[in-house]
């Protein structure tokens, strides 16, 4: 059993959403946070609230897709606080569309996802995590620390219509907790560290609670809860799993009962 107090989490995307509320939790229960995020505004909004309610924190403004600022942010962790035993990397985005649009007079395609949309997203939510992970990953084992990589998959991860690009990134979300594991078992690693993903359906942030109403009214329609997920109850998820050692190498979902039916 792990405990949060002196732990030290390094959260990417730290600067609001689901990111913002694990540093919370973290904070509340007596770790220290290293929140990094690409707005310098919203990182200091995040470290003013973590800071009144009593927080350790460090920010770093942090663009994931850069691998000196990743090497940065793992350098400034260690130099701050000495370990690092939470990695969050959950900076994330979405740029949705359909694949292919036909116009639904004349059944010709009209519109298409451009390679920008497609590749931002994988830069992010992939290339970006295999850099945060990679160097954060990189000072734990060379400081010898103890701890957990918490990766962000999603439901999205059992393919979404109109998120080919998003899908994606969170179906190898749900593959590298495997793969790190079994890398970490060779190299006699995996009681110190584990690798898992969480995987929520739909949470009530920011980029959920701005959708149209009737987009909204749609998607709580097919939740079984019949509400969305609050952020919080993913802080509660990183944080059990992160106590608990016997967990490694799966994916956790959180959903409300969410099931994906066949037109995604
Ligand atoms: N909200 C949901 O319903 C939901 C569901 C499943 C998974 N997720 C995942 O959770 C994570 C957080 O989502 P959220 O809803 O809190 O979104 P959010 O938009 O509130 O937070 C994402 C944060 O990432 C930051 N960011 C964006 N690009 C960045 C970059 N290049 N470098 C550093 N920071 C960057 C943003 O500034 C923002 O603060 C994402 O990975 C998302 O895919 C969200």
């Amino acid at each position: 059993m792990l405990d949060i107090k002196n732990a030290v989490a390094v959260i990417t995307g730290g600067g609001g959403g689901i990111g913002l509320e694990v540093a919370k939790y973290w904070v509340r229960n007596g770790g220290k946070v290293v929140i990094a995020d690409i707005s310098q505004d919203l990182l200091d909004q995040a470290e003013a609230e973590l800071k009144s309610i009593g927080g350790d924190v460090l920010a770093v403004v942090t663009n994931v897709t850069k691998e000196e600022d990743n090497s940065r942010l793992a350098d400034a962790a260690i130099e701050k606080f000495g370990q690092i035993n939470l990695v969050a990397p959950f900076a994330g985005i979405i740029r949705d569309g359909l694949m292919v649009s036909p116009d639904r007079e004349t059944g010709k395609v009209t519109r298409k996802m451009s390679i920008a949309d497609f590749q931002i997203v994988v830069d992010i939510n992939l290339s970006g995590v295999f850099l945060t992970v990679r160097e954060c990953t990189e000072r734990m084992i060379n400081h010898d620390c103890h701890g957990l990589i918490c990766l962000i998959s999603s439901t999205g991860s059992l393919g979404t219509a109109g998120q080919i690009n998003y899908s994606a990134t969170k179906a190898a979300m749900s593959v590298m907790p495997k793969v790190l594991t079994a890398e970490f078992f060779r190299r006699k690693l995996a009681h110190k560290i584990r690798c898992v993903a969480v995987a929520p359906g739909y949470v009530g942030t920011a980029m959920v609670k701005g959708m149209n109403q009737k987009a909204l009214d749609g998607i709580l329609s097919q939740v079984p809860i019949g509400r969305l997920i609050e952020p919080e109850e993913v802080a509660q998820l990183v944080a059990d799993i992160y106590r608990n050692e016997a967990l490694a190498g799966e994916v956790f979902f959180i959903h409300g009962g969410l099931r994906l039916g066949s037109k995604g």
